[in-house]
């Protein structure tokens, strides 16, 4: 096998042998300080994020107005039906002199996207049950940028302190082992694995809530990976979306540039100096039922049968410029968060 292909096996099996899971790349799309989710039509919005996904990404997208697969002249995810943006907050890195610098996206194992992040669709053990792909105008978010408490963080989301790019030992299914809630408190010879899991029951009606997350909910008992069953109240079982972010954090490893009482020099651009304020936002955007044909054929890894993919380099050559025009940090220090006070 084909070393790239063997690497992309290996990922896959690692999270549950049983599971049916698509796993593909998304090319970063954009860095921009843009929510359509929580904080609709306001530019810039409170906080930067990183998005990927379709170009008709926008500050505003009314389900019913801006309809991705219409709109979108292209993506940045290989599934090339694929129009949906997920976004998530970026991570910098604090000198001691008080600037900051934006740590860098790479690429996960066995893709040839460029930063971005790994998405995931995932069946789960019961593969005979029917899951119900998306409707249009669907959207959803996980987790709170202004949570500071381990015990709010919802389980699936986590920190992995990887000791080397090649992802070796590797440290189990996600948030699993010596994973954490909080943002590693040792330098990473690898960087961080970041993984953000939605809620994979669905009310059966509203594509919104209020809250964003009141229309969806975890299995009444047990969980995904144990094939719980949904709840009453939200009795239809959808993919569990994930995302893996790996953020390159070597460049910041030196002890000395860290703080001098030995604390962890990480924020999220949301200005958490924990890492319990992690969070994904998701807008819905496959073309017709492409999604629903990935389910019911059982889609897995980045190509399929019932799905076209594009090229790599064709994904990564999707971008938008920022909307929210600034500087981010990427190249140079940066007095405080793009936003933020501090
Ligand atoms: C994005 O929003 C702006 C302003 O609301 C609008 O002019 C533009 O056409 C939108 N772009 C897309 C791709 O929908
Ligand atoms: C702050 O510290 C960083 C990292 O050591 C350094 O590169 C940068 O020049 C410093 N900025 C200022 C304004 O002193």
């Amino acid at each position: 096998m084909h070393l790239k292909a063997l690497v992309a096996a290996f990922a896959a099996t690692q999270l549950a042998t049983a599971q049916e899971l698509m796993r593909f790349g998304c090319s970063q799309l954009t860095i921009d300080r843009v929510d359509p989710l929580v904080n609709p039509g306001t530019l810039p919005s409170p906080h930067l994020h990183q998005i990927i996904g379709g170009n008709s990404f926008n500050a505003s997208m009314t389900p019913g107005v801006l309809d991705p697969p219409k709109q979108s002249t292209c993506t940045s995810c290989t599934y090339s039906e694929d129009f949906s943006n997920y976004w998530t907050a970026n991570v910098y890195f604090k000198a001691r002199n008080g600037s900051y610098k934006r740590v860098p996206q790479v690429t996960n194992l066995g893709l040839g996207v460029q930063a971005g992040m790994t998405v995931y669709y995932i069946r789960g053990y019961t593969a005979s049950a029917k899951v119900t792909a998306f409707p249009v105008g669907f959207r959803m978010l996980v987790g709170d940028p202004s949570n500071r408490a381990a015990n709010k963080v919802p389980s699936g989301l986590c920190f992995r302190c990887e000791a080397n790019m090649a992802q070796s030992p590797f440290g189990g299914a996600p948030c699993t082992g010596s994973d954490t809630k909080n943002f590693p408190k040792a330098a990473c010879g690898g960087g961080w694995r970041v993984t953000v899991t939605f809620p994979s029951c669905w009310d059966g009606k509203n594509t919104d809530s209020p809250d964003h997350k009141s229309h969806i909910a975890y299995p009444a008992s047990g969980t995904f990976e144990s094939g719980g069953a949904c709840p009453s109240t939200h009795p239809v079982k959808i993919p569990q979306v994930m995302y893996e972010i790996i953020y390159d954090t070597r460049q910041f490893n030196a002890k000395a540039d860290w703080p001098a009482d030995g604390s962890q020099p990480f924020y999220w651009s949301h200005g958490d100096n924990t890492g319990y304020g992690i969070h994904g936002d998701y807008v819905f955007g496959w073309k017709g039922d492409a999604l629903q044909k990935a389910m019911d054929t059982k889609c897995s890894g980045d190509n399929c049968k019932a799905l076209q993919r594009q090229s790599d380099a064709k994904a990564i050559a999707c971008t938008k410029s920022q909307i929210a025009k600034e500087d981010i940090g990427t190249d140079k220090w940066l007095p405080s968060l793009p936003g933020q006070t501090m």
